[in-house]
């Protein structure tokens, strides 16, 4: 197998540095006085929650889920499962979820509609990335940094066969 290269930077790291500034003032505004969970969903948004919740000054707390849709393959299965679960209840909660990338909608259906089965007090979705021309739910998340294009993406968490997410800028990979 041919070794993937990058083609083309598609997200510069001071662009991503300073659109997760921004974001997070728009949250720590918007959760003024409230109780905010964040969801963090493994492993691709780690890397943005980790820079995001720095950028929230607004009291705030994090919990971790793990889902598949991908497994190591480039395309998406349709099929969502979860690999790990929240560590305690969401009722009551205002609950925002935090994603790399937006690509199907599948995952994010999936998180809304099983998160939103327990009852939290709100339930919003922040996602750094978005390609909107690959939705195949009609869903928008409330908070969005940049759309990009179809192209694959990887860097700032974001994967190909687990390798890549170290990168400080978002790539198209050249396939
Ligand atoms: C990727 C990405 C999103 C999801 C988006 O995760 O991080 O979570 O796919 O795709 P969708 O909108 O088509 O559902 P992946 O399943 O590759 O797991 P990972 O975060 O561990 O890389
Ligand atoms: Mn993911
Ligand atoms: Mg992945």
């Amino acid at each position: 197998m041919r070794e993937p290269v990058i083609e083309e930077i598609m997200v510069q790291a001071d662009d991503l540095k300073r659109r997760v500034r921004e974001l997070g003032e728009e949250i720590s505004q918007d959760y003024e006085g409230r109780e905010l969970l964040l969801v963090c969903v493994l492993k691709g948004a780690v890397f943005f929650l980790a820079d995001l919740m720095r950028q929230i000054s607004s009291p705030c707390e994090v919990d971790f889920m793990a889902v598949s849709s991908y497994g190591s393959a480039t395309d998406s299965s349709g099929v969502v499962r979860i690999l790990k679960d929240l560590d305690r209840s969401i009722e009551d909660l205002d609950v925002l979820i935090v994603e790399d990338i937006v690509d199907s909608g599948l995952t994010l259906q999936y998180l809304m509609r099983n998160l939103g089965a327990r009852n939290p007090r709100s339930l919003e979705v922040v996602a750094l990335l978005t390609k909107p021309e690959r939705r195949k739910v009609q869903l928008e998340p409330k908070y969005v940094g940049f759309e990009i294009p179809d192209r694959f993406a990887i860097g700032y968490g974001l994967d190909h066969a687990e390798r890549y997410r170290n990168l400080p800028y978002v790539a198209a990979l050249a396939t």
